[in-house]
């Protein structure tokens, strides 16, 4: 099953991607976590995309789209897999089709804006292992650890409220037209983003499984 979790920044497809790709077995892959890999390690690819994920603007389709196309033609990704953060413009999904890939479903996790800075501000995640965490919702046991690898947790640059509200207008502008493309295509369930985790993650595998 290919799967889509469209979304704004901050809904929450990370954090579900990572609770579904267990229950189905498949993997999840978020454009996001392999840019921010690739500045980490200051390859070329990181090195054309910092500046464009540190100001919350979008990196150009051409290079997102490569990216992705490399990543789906793994061995791993042979029975489906879910998209976390992927196609966030209009070309990228006509790019995704033009590949020849099927979408089975896309659920849009939504949360309003105003929910939406009060979890990326309270976000911190880990250094090492990527691991995310919320100073409210869900804390590190020690602060500042992560509880799976004992790395530090810190908070991401594009998460200073100044950068959530461009990245939230970027949002607006250039992703949210995706909801109606996939609604034209009969493919986009809406699932309301609950205050547990496990209760949006319900909502969503139903919405999986309808
Ligand atoms: P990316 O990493 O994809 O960031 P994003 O979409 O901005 O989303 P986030 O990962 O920040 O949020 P999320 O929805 O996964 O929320 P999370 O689960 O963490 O992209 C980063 C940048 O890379 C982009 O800005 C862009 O520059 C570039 N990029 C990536 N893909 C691209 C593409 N395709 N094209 C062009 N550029 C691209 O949750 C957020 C917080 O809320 C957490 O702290 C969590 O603990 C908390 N939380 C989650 N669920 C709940 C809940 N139910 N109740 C309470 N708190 C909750």
């Amino acid at each position: 099953m290919n799967l889509i979790l469209l979304g704004a920044p901050g809904a929450g497809k990370g954090t579900q991607a990572e609770v579904i790709c267990d229950k189905l077995q498949i993997p999840a892959i978020s454009t996001g976590n392999i840019l921010r890999e690739a500045v980490k390690n200051g390859t070329e690819l990181g090195i054309k995309a910092k500046g464009y994920m540190e100001s919350g603007a979008l990196v150009p389709d051409e290079v997102v789209i490569g990216i992705l196309k490399d990543r789906i033609a793994g061995d791993d990704c042979k029975n489906g897999f879910i998209l976390d953060g992927f196609p966030r413009t209009v070309p990228q999904a006509e790019a995704l089709e033009k590949m020849g890939v099927v979408i089975d479903k896309v659920i849009e996790i939504f949360v309003p804006d105003e929910k939406i800075e009060q979890r990326l501000s309270g976000r911190r995640v880990c250094e090492a292992c990527g691991a995310s965490y919320h100073v409210d919702y869900k804390p590190s046991k020690v602060d500042g650890v992560c509880d799976k690898c004992g790395g530090k947790t810190v908070q991401r640059k594009d998460d200073q409220p100044e950068t959530i509200k461009e990245r939230l207008r970027v949002y607006h502008e250039q992703t949210a037209p995706l909801k109606d493309y996939y609604a034209k295509r009969g493919k986009l369930t809406v699932v309301e983003g609950q205050e547990e985790v496990a209760d949006t993650t319900k909502l969503t595998l139903k919405a999986i499984e309808a």
